[in-house]
Formats: C-alpha cells, sequence, structure tokens
C-alpha cells in the first residue's frame, strides 16, 4: 500500500469527541500532504518526470485500485481523500442507544476516536437540546458503533481511547470485579483489533486481552515542551515528587530525564470510603520522603479524578515549605467539584500551573482558566494511526525518550534556545 494515500482508512469521531478528532484528522491530511512533497521530489529526480507526469502516474494508480468507475477531469494537484465516516447517533426515550453508519465502509480500515470521559452536553438525535452522557452512555454508543461497523463489513476496528474507562478497576481485594479487564474482553469479543490509549492507569490491564493489542501511548514529551515554557530545566533547586507510591516509576521518568532528585508522598488510604472530592477524601495520613523547602516542585500523575491526591499533596507540600508547584496530568478529568476546588486552591496560591493534555475534552471556559495549560497530543495520535495503517514501527513513538533527551539537552545547552515546534522535533522521523 502507497504511504501517500491512505485508501481504507476511516476515521470515525464518538458523540463529543469531534473536535480531537477533527485536530487529528487534520494533522493525518497534513502528513499524508508532506510525504506526497517529499516522495514526489525525489522520484521526479530519480525518474526524469516533471510534477504533472508523476501525478498522472499517481493518480492512474489510484484510479486502477478505485471501488468506483472513476470520472471527471484528472486532478491537477494531489489530494488527500477525506477519510471522515458520518455516523449518526441516537438516543430513544427510554435511554436505548444506536449508532447508524452513514456511508458504506466495507472493507476500510476504521479507527474509532473516543473520549468516553465526556462530562460535556452533547447533540445527538432523539433529543432537541444538547445531552450530558455518563460514562456508561458513552460506552453503549462506542458498542453499538463497533456493532454497526462489523456488521457493515468493516475490515477491521481500533479504538482511540485516550482514557480507558474503568482503568482503576484493574485489581480487587475482596468480592469485587476487574472491570478494566471486562471491560477489555468485551472489546475482544466484539472483534476489536486494536485499543489504542493514553498513559493507562496500570500496564498489567494489558494481561486480559489474548487477540486485541493494546497501544499506550505517553505525554511526556507534549507535557515536557508546556513545562519548558514555565520554567528553567537547569534550575538546582528542581525537584521531581511523586504524589503516592503508584505513581513513582513516572515520577522516575521525569527526575531521570531532568537530572534531578525524586522526593515521594507516603499515603494511608481508608478504602471503606469513597473520595467525593478533595475535603471527602479516603486518604488519611500523608508523609514526605525527601525535601522540598524552598524548591520548584514537579508532580506527575495519569489523572485528575476529584482533584484529592494532588490537591491534598500539594497542600502538603507548601505546608513542608514548597515554593512553587506545578502538576503534570495525562488526564485532566477534574470531575464533580474540582474545577471550583482547584480554583480555590489557587487563590490561596497551593500551586503554580496544571498541565494537562487535551485528550480529556474541555470547553474554553476550562481551557482559559490562568492555572491550567493544554498540552496537545492529537499529532501523535495521527502519527500513531498512520503508521499501524501502513503497517509501520510503532517503536520511534512509543518511546519517546530520545526526542525528550534532545529538548532538555538543547535547552539545558542554552535555556534560551527556541523550543522545537512539533514539526521540527518530529523531522527527522520517517513516518
Ligand atoms: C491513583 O492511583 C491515581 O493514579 C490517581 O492519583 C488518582 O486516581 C487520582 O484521583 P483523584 O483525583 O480522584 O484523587
Amino acid at each position: 500500500m502507497s504511504i501517500v494515500k491512505p485508501h481504507k482508512l476511516g476515521i470515525i469521531a464518538g458523540p463529543g469527541s469531534e473536535y480531537f478528532t477533527g485536530k487529528v484528522v487534520k494533522h493525518l491530511r497534513r502528513l499524508y500532504l508532506d510525504r506526497y512533497e517529499k516522495l514526489s521530489a525525489a522520484l521526479e529526480k530519480r525518474h526524469d518526470m516533471t510534477p504533472e507526469q508523476l501525478l498522472d502516474v499517481v493518480t492512474l494508480n489510484d484510479d486502477l485500485i478505485s471501488k468506483k468507475i472513476p470520472r471527471g477531469r484528472r486532478p491537477k494537484i494531489y489530494t488527500c481523500p477525506d477519510f471522515e465516516i458520518p455516523v449518526k447517533y441516537t438516543r430513544f426515550a427510554n435511554g436505548e442507544e444506536k449508532a447508524e453508519i452513514l456511508q458504506a465502509v466495507r472493507g476500510l480500515r476504521l479507527f474509532i476516536i473516543y473520549d468516553v470521559t465526556n462530562q460535556y452536553p452533547v447533540q445527538i438525535a432523539g433529543s432537541d437540546e444538547p445531552v450530558v452522557l455518563s460514562i456508561n452512555d458513552h460506552l453503549m454508543f462506542l458498542f453499538t458503533t463497533v456493532d454497526a461497523l462489523r456488521i457493515a463489513g468493516a475490515d477491521g476496528i481500533t479504538l482511540v481511547l485516550p482514557a480507558y474507562p474503568y482503568a482503576r478497576q484493574h485489581k480487587k481485594s475482596g468480592r469485587e470485579a476487574l472491570t478494566a479487564a471486562l471491560f477489555g474482553r468485551m472489546c475482544e469479543n466484539m472483534g476489536v483489533e486494536r485499543i489504542i490509549t493514553l498513559d493507562i492507569h496500570s500496564r498489567e490491564i494489558e494481561n486480559c486481552f489474548s487477540t486485541t493489542h493494546l497501544e499506550n501511548l505517553h505525554a511526556s514529551y507534549q507535557a515536557l515542551i508546556q513545562l519548558h515554557k514555565l520554567i528553567d530545566f537547569n534550575d538546582p533547586n528542581l525537584v521531581v515528587v511523586s504524589p503516592d507510591t503508584g505513581a513513582v516509576q513516572r515520577n522516575k521518568f521525569y527526575a531521570e530525564a531532568l537530572h534531578r532528585p525524586l522526593a515521594m508522598l507516603y499515603k494511608e488510604r481508608d478504602y471503606s470510603i469513597v473520595s467525593k472530592d478533595a475535603k471527602h477524601s479516603n486518604i488519611k495520613s500523608i508523609s514526605l520522603l525527601g525535601d522540598v523547602k524552598d524548591k520548584t516542585v514537579l508532580m506527575a500523575d495519569d489523572m485528575i479524578g476529584t482533584g484529592g491526591t494532588l490537591l491534598i499533596a500539594m497542600r502538603k507540600l507548601k505546608e513542608l515549605g514548597a515554593k512553587k508547584i506545578i502538576c503534570l496530568v495525562s488526564l485532566p478529568f477534574f470531575n464533580g467539584s474540582a474545577r471550583e476546588d482547584f480554583d480555590q486552591a489557587y487563590k490561596e496560591e497551593v500551586f503554580f500551573r496544571i498541565i494537562g493534555t487535551n485528550a480529556v475534552y474541555h470547553d474554553q471556559t476550562f481551557t482559559d482558566k490562568e492555572w491550567f495549560i493544554q498540552a496537545d497530543v492529537t499529532e501523535l495520535f495521527a502519527r500513531v494511526i498512520s503508521r499501524l495503517h501502513h503497517g509501520r514501527p510503532l517503536s520511534p513513538l512509543l518511546d519517546n525518550r530520545q526526542f525528550i533527551h534532545r529538548l532538555i539537552d538543547n535547552s539545558q545547552a542554552n535555556p534560551q534556545a527556541p523550543l522545537p515546534g512539533s514539526k521540527v522535533a518530529y523531522s527527522d522521523r520517517d513516518d
């Protein structure tokens, strides 16, 4: 399959995921256009052809494998196909849901991009007003979409779920369900080929699959690009703190990359209590292993749910003399009253900034907050989709350490050096 035309590729947005999907598609289209530019320049030279002659050959090849008899004039410029597949989502009065694929998909390899945690009102058929869907409502839309695609003859279905649902139910202590694995098996039973997600809460979840593949992407590079705009990576007073034992690996990664010490908070929880918010959390006691006095603290976690974990941690660090606190989170859910709780903590100067990715949808009233900085991961997802579709290795994108080292080394050599923009940063990758 040619790497310049995404034949047989289809992209679907779940309800409420249109914005993220739109950005991924935009990156994909740019990738194909860039590739065509590079390839055509090389081929014109190699085969002694004019751009027009080359385009004629490309068009002829396209026409030969097209499913329809081509009509109309030959294109004058290279165009990238539009691979978005429209879907009609309906919710009935009794709460049942339906997905209807509005275009033929037989033989296509489909990627469903869906933030199933979206908490904002979404417009769907069957309701005059936008409605807020629960995570379970979103999952039912996901399942009906997968089933509709399967029945319609899709050649392969990949779920792009930036937030893997029920990820925190990956282990049990009593008579509890293992819902993270249950969700995985449900997807597998429906014939899902692959799930692409971001910074999954626990790698153990991968063990539940036998035929479906799980690709876990990391937002660390994108988060560090934003962090570099806030602090000097050379600051000797910078310390990385893990908010709990579960986040040690994640924070060790940042501490090693930045060549800074790692400290850790140790918490005791009462699991008979369900955390509602920072004030009603199940955290019973908290203590620090390390030193944060007069330091700039960097603290990374996979997610902010109720915000209890980070708010309690930040208040403790502040109490212990931390000067400036910045948190990095891949999945900034901000459930319940978390937004107001962070507003309040910011007013009290408990922290400086929270860097979160756009993998979780938030409207502008949230993204405009002075204390919130958004890291864009859509290009990463676009590149992964393109590589998967063309059967190319993912490893250069899954292991981002060399790009992070380059980013940090450049800035340590010259803190004033301009940041590598995403185009520059990725430019030497052949994808
Ligand atoms: C815990 O194991 C996770 O990594 C997060 O720290 C936690 O789930 C965040 O949830 P919340 O914001 O509700 O404390």
